[in-house]
Order: structure tokens, then C-alpha cells, then sequence
């Protein structure tokens, strides 16, 4: 028997488990680490954190188990966030996340001063303010003892990585969100680094997600409790390893649920969305894929249910929402708790109920919060359909696609059919068949992936609900123009 360990940096928490070579799940562990919002529509991390998280993780989830037979690592991670060493390995500030709204000035220079007719040619993407580009010439405006103090520029999981290995490494799916990639050639565009200020010899090397990059070093080993002939492979930004872990190779698409809400379309070829909505980036597989990402999915819900409702029963409060109830609610929601990415790029959204009256009850928020995730999702799904894109089955992950009700809304919000696999859910069973791959113990992610999913359950769309969800959708629609103006003055 040989052990695989995937590692998910996530966003409040990451999430280590311990798997053998078919999957199998013989322990889970998370530890969770804070957020910091020094200002509105800031948000930080520690890269220390995630590698307490690391350690204290590692060896809650080994207890009783030989560790001895551990043959590799993969890990995932959130991202687009910025991680800056100075020429010792020291952190020189925390990390700038996905999520944070700081760089919309710089986007606006990225997208219409260097135009993004140019960004598209040099990385086959636009400037959205989570990308880390952005948030480099942020740093160099705003901070410039800390900008030319830097000797690495990496993103959230090639930290750990480092941590592990001393290898100064990145992968292709990760490094697509920096904006720093051109992505269809797959190497460092010497544009965007001139632009930004930065060299190539301050980015890491490139590998594809299932490559070895080294053997974990013996310090941290021993940290650890794990031998230091442990490989780990590059690993994948989060997005990609859950799709690994849901299976998506080639055209398959796949919705999560997370923090962020995600549709991700892969794909054998590069290609570019005109509209400037969907990111082109590569695919964990050595492919690519295309993919739309809202910035606030699962966290509007647990905003509502913990911060408003102050309750941690999530279930209870659904239950109070009937099937009847689905198609009828006339209060919306608008999920913009961190501005918006995917497909409005506007930092200055914001989260907002509308249609209350008098009789309005606490069940017709929660319907509209799980509502408006949907519609948002929709919103992504419907920019990749005026591509020629046809979705009609999607695989869906993520903690918020635990709630059967919000699959039954996004089921039928899409008329789409959605699946779930035998494998446990998200990035870090992605990020050890990764390990998996470096390994040995596969070829490649589409035999890994044949080998080791399969379809368990499907959430259908009801016809009728479908019709009422388009009438809902419609309205939905009108919503964010109608306010758009709005909210740049409530900045
Ligand atoms: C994707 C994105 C988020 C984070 C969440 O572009 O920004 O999904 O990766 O961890």
C-alpha cells in the first residue's frame, strides 16, 4: 500500500487528505487560518499561517497511520494571490488574495492604457482586479521599499511548495491567473514582466501540475513526520485540481461551490472569449480550459446564515424552504459581497436585497441568497453559450454543493444536469492524484481520471421549474444595470 497526501491552500482553511493510490479517503484534516480586510475590499493572508496550517495538519492526519509508505504530495491552491520573498526567503508583506478589490486603478491602466487588445495577445487575458499583475504594479506604486525589496514573486501554493521542496516552481494552470503567463505558448510573457517591473529570474519555474519538481527537504520532513524520499509534484491552481478530482478533461465542464463560485469548461485547445468574461488558462491535464469565477458563492450564504441570522444550522434554515417555494420568491439578491468578477469585472458591486415587503420572511432570503448564487453562475454559463459552448450536464463540487436544495436551484436556474462523483469533492483529491501522476502510479490525468471517477448521483431540472427560473432570471437581469451607476457612488 502506498499513500498519496493532497494538500487545498483554500481561502479561511486548508484542507490535507490522506488517500492511497485509488482514492480511497483514510483521513481528512482542516485547519483553519484568518482573513484580514485592512481596508473595504482588501483581503490578506499570512503565508506563515498556511504553513502552521501545513505542519499542525500533517501530523493530526498521520496519527496512526505509517508514514512510511507516504509516496507523494500534491497541493492546490487559491489563487492569483501575491507572495513576495526578499533575497533571504523572508515574506516581506502578507499576501494579496483573489478576492481582494485594491488594484481597480491598475486595471483600468492594464485594460486601457496598455489596452486589451495587447493583454490578450501577450496572456490571452484581461485585467481583473484579483489577478496578481495588477496587484505587482499596485505594489510598486504604493509601497516601494516592499516592491524593490523583492527576490521571488509566487503565487499562494508554490509557497508551500518552497516550503517543502526549496524548489522555486509554479505550474501552468496556477500561473495563467497571474496574468504574467502567456498562456498559450506557456512561458512568462517578457511584456507583462517589463510592465510590471520584474524579471524573469524573480518568477518560478514552470512545470505542468502532474510534473515531479523535487523531494520534500529533510527539515521540513521531519517537521512533518513523513520521510524526506517523499516526491511532490507542482500541483495545480484549485480550480483545475477539483476538476482533476471531478474528472474534466476535454470539453467536460464542472461547477464549484466555494468560496468563489466557478464554471470551468476544459478544453483540448487554447482559445480566447471575445466578450473578456471567461479567463483562457491552462488545465491541470497539460490542456487548457476556459473559465468564469464569481467572487462571492458559498460565503454569501454562510455571511447570511452566521453574521446575519447569527446561526452555524444552515440545514435548519433551509428546511423551511419548501420545493413549492422554488420559482416563486419575489426578493433577489444581488452576490456582490466582494464586487464581481466574472462577467461584470466591476469592483465597485455590491451585495443587495431587493423586493422586500411586508410579508417577506426570513426563508425568502436565505431562498434569495441560494437564488442569487444561481443566477450569478447562470450569468458565467450564459457567456460561455453565446460561444458556442453547449452545457447541458455539469459535474459540481465545493462545500455550498453539499446543500441539496442550492443543487436542485442551480439545476434548474441552468436546465442543466448536475453530477456527482464517487470521489470525495474539491481541489485536494485533485491535488493528489497530481502526486499520483508524478508518481508513477498513472500516465496521465484522463487515465487517472477514467480509472478513478465515476457518476454516483444526478440532479435533474423539473421542466416547470425551469420556465418559472427564466421568468426569475429575466428580472434578475435588470437588477445590477439598473444599480451599476449606484454603487461607484457609494465607494
Ligand atoms: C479563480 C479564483 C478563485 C480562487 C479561490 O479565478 O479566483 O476561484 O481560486 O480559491
Amino acid at each position: 500500500m502506498t499513500y498519496y497526501i493532497g494538500i487545498d491552500l483554500g481561502t479561511s482553511a486548508m484542507k490535507i487528505v490522506l488517500t492511497d493510490a485509488y482514492g480511497t479517503i483514510f483521513n481528512t484534516v482542516t485547519k483553519e487560518y484568518p482573513l484580514s480586510f485592512p481596508n473595504p475590499n482588501w483581503c490578506e493572508q499570512s503565508p506563515r499561517d498556511w504553513i502552521t496550517a501545513l505542519v499542525d495538519g500533517t501530523n493530526e492526519l498521520l496519527n496512526g497511520f505509517d508514514a512510511s509508505k507516504i509516496a507523494g504530495i500534491g497541493c492546490a491552491g487559491q489563487m492569483h494571490g501575491l507572495v513576495v520573498l526578499d533575497d533571504v526567503d523572508n515574506v516581506i508583506r502578507p499576501a494579496i488574495l483573489w478576492n481582494d478589490g485594491r488594484t481597480f486603478k491598475e486595471v483600468d491602466y492594464l485594460n486601457n492604457i496598455i489596452g486589451k487588445n495587447n493583454l490578450l495577445k501577450w496572456t490571452g487575458n484581461v485585467a481583473f482586479a484579483g489577478f496578481t499583475a495588477p496587484k505587482l504594479i499596485w505594489l510598486k506604486n504604493n509601497e516601494p521599499s516592499n516592491f524593490s525589496k523583492i527576490a521571488k514573486v509566487m503565487l499562494p501554493k508554490d509557497y508551500v511548495n518552497y516550503t517543502l521542496t526549496g524548489v522555486f516552481s509554479s505550474d501552468y494552470s496556477d500561473a495563467s491567473g497571474t496574468l504574467l503567463l502567456d498562456v498559450a505558448n506557456k512561458q512568462w510573457s517578457k511584456e507583462m514582466l517589463t510592465i510590471c517591473n520584474i524579471t524573469e529570474e524573480q518568477m518560478p519555474t514552470l512545470y505542468e501540475s502532474y510534473a515531479p519538481i523535487g523531494k520534500v527537504l529533510p527539515n521540513i520532513a521531519k517537521l512533518l513526520g513523513i520521510p524526506n524520499s517523499v516526491t511532490v509534484c507542482a500541483g495545480a491552481g484549485d480550480n483545475a485540481a477539483a476538476a482533476v478530482g471531478a474528472g474534466i478533461v476535454d470539453g467536460e465542464c464542472n461547477i464549484s461551490i466555494g468560496t468563489s463560485g466557478t464554471v470551468f469548461i476544459s478544453s483540448k485547445t487554447f482559445s480566447v472569449d471575445n466578450n473578456n468574461a471567461l479567463h483562457s488558462f491552462a488545465h491541470a491535464d497539460g490542456k487548457y480550459h476556459l473559465m468564469g469565477c464569481m467572487l462571492s458563492a458559498a460565503s454569501c450564504n454562510k455571511w447570511l446564515m452566521e453574521n446575519v441570522f447569527q446561526t452555524s444550522d444552515y440545514k435548519a434554515e433551509q428546511e423551511l424552504i419548501s420545493y413549492d417555494d422554488l420559482g416563486e420568491n419575489k426578493v433577489y439578491f444581488l452576490p456582490y459581497l466582494m464586487g464581481e468578477r466574472s462577467p461584470i469585472n466591476d469592483t465597485n458591486a455590491r451585495g443587495t436585497f431587493i423586493g422586500i415587503t411586508l410579508d417577506t420572511k426570513r426563508s425568502d432570503l436565505t431562498q434569495a441568497v441560494l437564488e442569487g448564487i444561481a443566477f450569478a453562475i447562470r450569468d458565467i454559463v450564459e457567456v460561455a453559450r453565446s460561444l458556442g459552448i453547449k452545457i447541458t450536464t455539469s459535474k459540481i463540487c465545493g462545500g455550498g454543493a453539499k446543500s441539496k436544495l442550492l443543487k436542485q436551484i442551480i439545476s434548474n436556474v441552468l436546465n442543466v444536469n448536475l453530477e456527482e462523483n464517487n470521489l470525495e469533492q474539491g481541489p485536494s483529491i485533485g491535488a493528489s492524484i497530481l502526486a499520483m501522476i508524478a508518481c508513477g502510479e498513472y500516465d496521465s490525468v484522463k487515465t487517472a481520471c477514467n480509472k478513478l471517477t465515476s457518476v454516483t448521483t444526478t440532479v435533474k431540472p423539473n421542466a416547470k421549474l425551469v420556465e418559472k427560473y427564466e421568468i426569475r432570471y429575466k428580472q434578475f437581469k435588470h437588477i445590477y444595470p439598473a444599480l451599476k451607476e449606484t454603487f461607484t457612488k457609494l465607494i
